[in-house]
């Protein structure tokens, strides 16, 4: 496989991106980016900081001295929010709501939008979200494009949450999951939106090595074209 490639992965939330460019970045020795992770990032330091996200100037300022880093290791990548490490704190319920309604902020946008693209100049990336490939790296090498059944992904959700002893009603993460897709859906910046040259992939019945193998043949594919 040829290095340097930049590999997007849009999709709506729990469609299975993250797990499958976390796998395909291990088994290419690419480098992962969560842009998700940096949205919840931003609406974690807004909390902090008591930011109304009405008020543009506040949100300008903090905007300014930012600083969102993505750390490699081995069990999964590490998010740190201006020097502490927030992996944690940015998968509860509150920040994942906040940051679909911050994600909706142009100057929100264009301060994540430069950091990624920094951060994936070099090529040899993975990145997913739901504008890498339409707005963040419009010239990607792969554009994928996930999507699966609402109650598949509401149930995926619900056993990650089980997994870490919370207790949740699965109807109630359904509920979640459609409000946010709708919200990043109609939104007027960068909204979720598939590629015209994105390949779709369905992964309502496929399993997590399957997603991945998919994603590989595609791109040997087109290597032995
Ligand atoms: O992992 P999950 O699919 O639940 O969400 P995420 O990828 O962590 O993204 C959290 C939120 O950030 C999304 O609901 C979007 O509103 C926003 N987001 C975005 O607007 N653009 C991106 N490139 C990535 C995330």
């Amino acid at each position: 496989m040829k290095k340097g490639y930049v590999i997007a992965i849009d999709g709506p939330a729990a469609s299975g991106k993250s797990t499958t460019a976390r796998m395909l970045a291990r088994k290419l020795k690419y480098i992962y980016i969560d842009t998700g992770a940096m949205y919840r990032a931003c609406a974690l330091c807004a909390l902090q900081r008591k930011i109304d996200l009405e008020d543009e100037n506040s949100l300008e300022k903090m905007l300014q001295d930012i600083k969102i880093e993505i750390k490699y290791a081995e069990q999964g990548n590490r998010i740190y929010l201006n020097g502490d490490d927030v992996t944690a704190r940015i998968r509860e319920a509150d920040i994942t709501r906040l940051s679909s309604r911050i994600a909706v902020i142009g100057i929100v946008r264009e301060k994540m939008v430069e950091l990624q693209r920094k951060m994936g100049a070099q090529g040899g990336v993975i990145m997913d979200g739901r504008d890498i490939g339409t707005v963040v790296f419009p010239d990607a090498d792969f554009k994928f494009f996930m999507t699966a059944g609402v109650k598949v992904r509401a149930r995926r959700r619900w056993e990650e949450a089980v997994a870490k002893g919370e207790e949740l009603n699965i109807k109630d993460v359904e509920k979640e999951l459609i409000w946010r897709d709708q919200n990043d859906t109609n939104r007027e910046h960068s909204p979720l939106r598939k590629a015209d040259d994105a390949m779709e992939i369905d992964t309502t019945s496929l399993s997590v090595e399957e997603q991945v193998e998919c994603l590989l043949n595609q791109i040997r594919e087109r290597e032995n074209a």
